[in-house]
């Protein structure tokens, strides 16, 4: 790698760390503040939703919008909104009732530190938030007919056949040796879902993105979106607590189904690999500005945590 190249990859790395800094920001304007009433559960809220996320979701809303020429500006409100629902859905799915887990980006689970009723109820609030957020922002000046197709594409990523419908599945397969299309599956849904609606989202705040642009994009989006979970499975039987910020092996003792108990770690890797050049070859013909976003596709698979 010759240092120019370095040093680009450098400056991509700081862009990408100035939008997900600038994302942080945005939800901390979009929370209630801790002494707003009811106080614990806004003091809950702003503890599950600030803090120690990585922010993938926002940098892909930013990295997708600018790669077809949309302004920042617009895509704060939804890179807010989809981080809003991704906490939700953390907190839930550490409840005993679902993962039982204690541990969170280095922290007690929202459960733990407040109590299950607070993170039920933080969960329904931060979902609600996304969307109002969404709804109201007026720097997301756009035509009403594409916010419209917005708060939808939301609603149905994070849905019964979106997110919340992979969780279910993962659920139920606890225990279970699934096939390997139906992990895909499962996959597809719980965190793929998410991904590809942060895609979309950050494109549509584009003047005159046209509908071949946008499934170039969407392909791109599935593609690294299984890969990140895959990726997490990985993680989570090759990292350790410290670095993950949540218990390492959690997956084996819960008897999840994941890649690399079903296709074995080498395999598990090199099918994110392969998603991975699947995701940058469906935006090859996109010009520099789409560099973020091949940046977080090779993030996504070598990530540390
Ligand atoms: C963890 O997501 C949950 C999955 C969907 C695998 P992240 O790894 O993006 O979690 P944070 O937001 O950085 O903590
Ligand atoms: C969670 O998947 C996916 C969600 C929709 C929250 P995991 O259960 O593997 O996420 P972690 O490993 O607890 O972060
Ligand atoms: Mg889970
Ligand atoms: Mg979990
Ligand atoms: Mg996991």
């Amino acid at each position: 790698m010759t240092s120019s190249t370095l040093s680009d990859q450098d400056q991509l790395e700081a862009l990408l760390a100035a939008l997900a800094a600038r994302s942080r920001t945005a939800i901390d304007a979009s929370l209630p503040g801790a002494t707003t009433l009811p106080t614990r559960l806004h003091e809950a809220m702003r503890y599950s939703a600030l803090d120690g996320g990585k922010c993938i979701r926002p940098m892909l809303v930013y990295s997708a919008g600018k790669a077809v020429g949309a302004p920042d500006s617009r895509l704060d409100a939804p890179a807010v909104a989809v981080e809003l629902i991704h906490a939700y859905s953390l907190v839930h799915d550490d409840l005993p009732a679902m993962d039982d887990d204690e541990l969170r980006r280095g922290r007690p689970t929202c459960h733990k530190a407040f109590d299950e009723a607070t993170a039920i109820l933080v969960g329904d609030g931060l979902q609600a938030l996304a969307f109002q957020q969404l709804a109201q922002d007026p720097n997301l000046d756009i035509d009403p007919a594409v916010k419209l197709r917005m708060v939808q594409i939301l609603a149905q990523a994070a849905g019964s056949r979106g997110m919340v419908g992979g969780q279910a599945i993962d659920l139920e397969s606890e225990g279970k040796q699934l096939n390997i299309a139906a992990l895909e599956d499962m996959h597809i849904h719980k965190t793929g879902a998410l991904i590809r609606a942060s895609v979309t989202l950050g494109a549509l705040c584009a003047d005159g993105v046209d509908e071949s642009r946008l499934a170039g994009l969407d392909h791109y989006a599935k593609c690294i979106g299984l890969a990140f979970q895959i990726h997490d499975d990985v993680l989570d039987v090759v990292s350790d607590t410290k670095t993950l910020g949540k218990t390492q092996g959690a997956d084996q003792a819960r008897n999840k189904s994941t890649y690399p108990a079903l296709m074995g770690l080498d395999n598990a890797r090199r099918r994110a690999d392969e998603l991975r050049n699947d995701a940058l070859a469906s935006i090859a013909d996109l010009d520099e500005r789409a560099d973020p976003l091949r940046w977080l596709a090779n993030y996504i698979v070598s990530r540390k945590r």
